[in-house]
C-alpha cells in the first residue's frame, strides 16, 4: 500500500501533465482555426467588395469606342422616376459599348429649378475626365435600339430629336437628350444661367451653337416614330412645372444671354454620394446654387407673393450690360 501511496502523486502528476498538454492542444487548435476563419472573412468580404467593383469594371470591357461619356441628369424631387431611369439607361449604354457614369445633378438649394446651371456645373465637375456629355432629361427613355449615344465629333447630336420626340415637334427644338462634345460646350461657354424656372433655356442654347456655326445633327434611318421611339415618363399631373414669371423674367429669357455661362455659374458642391439603384451605378452630385439677385432676381419668386399672386415687372432689371 506504502508504494502504491508512494507512486499515487507521480501518477497524478503525469495524468496532470496529458490532461495539459491535451488541454494545450485543443485550445491552439481552437484558436488557430477561429483565427483563420475570422482572417478568412475578413479577406473573404474585401474580396467580394473587389469582385463587386470588378463586375461593374468587367461589363466596361466590350468597349466600342475610345470615348468616355457623362451623362448629366438636372434633378430635384422626382427620386420615383429616377428609380427608373438609372438602370434603363446604363443597361441601354452597355449594350453600345458606351463608357459612362451617370451624374444625378441634384440641386439642393431654395432657388428655382435651374437646369442650364445645373448641366453647367456638370460639366465643369466632370470635364477633365470624360470626352463629351449627354444633356438628360430624368423622364425619357430611349426605346429605339437605333438610337446611337457615340462620341459626336463634327457637331452636337440631337438624341430626343423633333421629328421622334412624343411632345415637342419644333424645327429648333434641342432639349430632351443632347450629346455634345467637350470642346463643343467648352466653345459656346455652355449655358445661361438666367433659366430660373421650367423652359427656353434650352431654345436659347440652339442659338449660342448657331452662332458658333455649329449644326445639330439627328437621328436617322429611325423607323419608329413620336409615340415609340421614346418613353415619357413624367406624369404632368402629379408633378406640375414651375411657369412662373417675375419681374422682367419674361422679356429677358427671350434674349440670347452673352453675359452668363460656363464661366460665371456660381455653386457649391456640398457633397457628392456614390450610389447603386439595381446595380446600376451612379454619382449624385449635390449641388447648391448661388443666385445673383440683382442680375436674375426671378431665382425666387416667392419674396413677390402678395395675397397670393405674383406681381410681375414690378421690378425692371437693366438689360444693357
Ligand atoms: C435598326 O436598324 C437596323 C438596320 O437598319 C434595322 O434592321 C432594325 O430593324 C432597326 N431596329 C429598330 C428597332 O428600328
Ligand atoms: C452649318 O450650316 C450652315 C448653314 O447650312 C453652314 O453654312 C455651315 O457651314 C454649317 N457648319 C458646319 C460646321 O457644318
Ligand atoms: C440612312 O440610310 C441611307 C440610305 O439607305 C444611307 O445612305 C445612310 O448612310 C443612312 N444613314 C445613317 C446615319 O445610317
Ligand atoms: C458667388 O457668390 C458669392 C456669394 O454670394 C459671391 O461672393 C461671389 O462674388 C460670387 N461669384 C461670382 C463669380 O459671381
Amino acid at each position: 500500500m506504502g508504494s502504491y501511496n508512494g507512486r499515487r502523486p507521480k501518477f497524478l502528476f503525469t495524468h496532470f501533465l496529458v490532461l495539459l498538454i491535451t488541454m494545450m492542444f485543443v485550445l491552439t487548435v481552437i484558436l488557430t482555426f477561429t483565427l483563420l476563419t475570422t482572417d478568412h472573412c475578413k479577406c473573404h468580404s474585401s474580396e467580394l467588395l473587389s469582385a463587386v467593383k470588378q463586375s461593374h469594371l468587367n461589363k466596361h470591357i466590350l468597349r466600342s469606342s475610345p470615348y468616355k461619356l457623362a451623362v448629366l441628369v438636372p434633378f430635384r424631387d422626382r427620386f420615383d422616376e429616377l428609380l427608373i431611369f438609372a438602370p434603363y439607361i446604363h443597361k441601354f449604354l452597355n449594350n453600345q459599348g458606351i463608357e459612362h457614369t451617370v451624374f444625378i445633378l441634384n440641386q439642393i438649394d431654395g432657388y428655382r429649378f435651374n437646369r442650364a446651371s445645373l448641366i453647367n456645373v456638370g460639366y465643369l465637375q466632370t470635364k477633365h475626365n470624360y470626352d463629351y456629355i449627354a444633356m438628360h432629361d430624368v423622364d425619357l427613355l430611349p426605346l429605339n435600339t437605333n438610337l446611337s449615344y457615340a462620341y459626336p465629333k463634327q457637331q452636337p447630336f440631337h438624341v430626343a430629336a423633333p421629328h421622334l420626340h412624343p411632345r415637342y415637334h419644333y424645327e429648333k427644338f434641342v432639349g430632351g437628350i443632347l450629346l455634345v462634345n467637350r470642346d463643343h460646350f467648352g466653345l459656346v461657354n455652355g449655358m445661361s444661367n438666367k433659366y430660373w424656372g421650367w423652359g427656353l433655356e434650352d431654345d436659347e442654347f440652339f442659338v449660342r451653337l448657331r452662332d458658333a456655326n455649329l449644326n445639330v445633327t439627328r437621328p436617322e434611318n429611325i423607323t419608329t416614330g413620336t409615340h415609340n421611339t421614346f418613353k415619357h415618363i413624367h406624369d404632368r399631373h402629379h408633378r406640375k412645372r414651375d411657369t412662373v414669371k417675375c419681374y422682367n423674367q419674361r422679356e429677358v429669357t427671350r434674349r440670347r444671354d452673352r453675359q452668363t455661362g460656363l464661366h460665371n455659374v456660381n455653386y457649391t458642391i456640398s457633397s457628392i454620394r456614390e450610389m447603386t439603384i439595381d446595380s446600376a451605378p451612379l454619382t449624385v452630385l449635390n449641388i447648391e446654387l448661388i443666385c445673383d439677385h440683382k442680375l436674375t432676381p426671378w431665382c425666387d419668386c416667392n419674396d413677390l407673393k402678395i395675397n397670393g399672386k405674383h406681381k410681375e415687372q414690378t421690378r425692371k432689371i437693366n438689360l444693357s450690360t
